[in-house]
């Protein structure tokens, strides 16, 4: 992801969602001891405005991101906070660099294992990042229409020569009947205690279209391959189109002096509380 800003302006529906989940598990973070890291933490909004106030005032947090923008984003901006820093680091890798392994007590992860096409790969990374006690929260989407809609536009040539790899941003658990279920598997499979681990059904509202489009735009992973900007546009209306036959539209009174309609959003979130059992190795 590479349009920081953009993401910065228009994540509205994350920072709200990982502020419920932070919310929810409020005991378990205050509780937290010793060295952090947020996977996948974009800007640093989350890991430093909701999650930080949260944490013992001892506590350091690592926050860590494959985006090389975000990671200097985030450095800069956060830059004065002395609990805080910030590394490049893919947590799908098949090798984790030494430097992290075993180094943390708590990870904490929102809105990105979604990105990550090899799930095993990435929760065998949680339990390798973790020291034995350890714990991890993770939320991340199960199924969202958008990701139907990518399989769609695949479809058609126009896109097609930069979508070819388009499996890689369909999750794994979009396409499970029971998300959870597989889930749960995945992490027993790997050793972890489950202290949690839930399905939730989610739902916002975009105002209009070009609201829908704000959102979606910064975490498109074709967008930007495009050549040029007319294609870029065409390919986001093509999305928007697509997306539009698949959400219920309709017109609120707030917004009764606008035109367009408002679109419901409705989308799937997993969340799992785990923790890397104290005699693990
Ligand atoms: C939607 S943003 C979420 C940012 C932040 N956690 C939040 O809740 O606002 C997803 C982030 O995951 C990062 N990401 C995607 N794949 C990743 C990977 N394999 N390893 C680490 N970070 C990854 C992206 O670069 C992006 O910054």
């Amino acid at each position: 992801m590479f349009m920081v800003e953009e993401y910065v302006n228009a994540s509205k529906v994350q920072y709200q969602d990982a502020m419920d989940v932070i919310e929810e598990f409020d005991k378990e973070i205050s509780e937290t001891k010793g060295k952090c890291i947020d996977v996948g933490c974009g800007p640093g909004e989350v890991t430093k405005r909701l999650l930080l106030p949260k944490l013992p005032s001892g506590v350091e947090v690592v926050g860590a991101d494959i985006s090389k923008p975000m990671i200097d984003y985030a450095r800069d901006k956060y830059r004065d906070e002395k609990r805080l820093s910030f590394t490049y680091l893919d947590i799908q890798t098949e090798e984790l660099p030494n430097e992290h392994v075993g180094q943390y007590n708590n990870l904490f992860s929102f809105f990105c294992f979604h990105w990550c096409h090899n799930t095993g790969r990435t929760f065998e990374n949680v339990w390798k990042l973790l020291r034995p006690g350890g714990t991890a929260l993770t939320m991340f989407p199960a199924s969202t229409e958008i990701f139907n809609a990518y399989e769609k536009l695949h479809e058609n040539p126009r896109y097609k020569p930069y979508m070819q790899d388009v499996d890689r941003f369909v999750p794994y658990f979009h396409r499970c009947k029971d998300p959870r279920a597989a889930l749960r598997t995945l992490l027993e499979d790997i050793g972890f205690e489950i202290q949690h681990c839930s399905r939730r059904e989610r739902s916002c509202i975009f105002q209009n279209t070009q609201t829908l489009k704000d959102h979606v735009t910064p975490i498109n992973p074709f967008v930007s391959r495009f050549p040029d900007q007319d294609l870029q546009e065409e390919f986001m209306d093509a999305l928007m189109r697509e997306m539009a036959t698949m959400k219920i539209q309709f017109s609120k009174k707030d917004y009764s002096d606008q035109k367009e309609l408002g679109i419901l959003n409705r989308y799937q979130l997993l969340v799992a509380y785990i923790k890397k059992p104290s005699d693990a190795r």
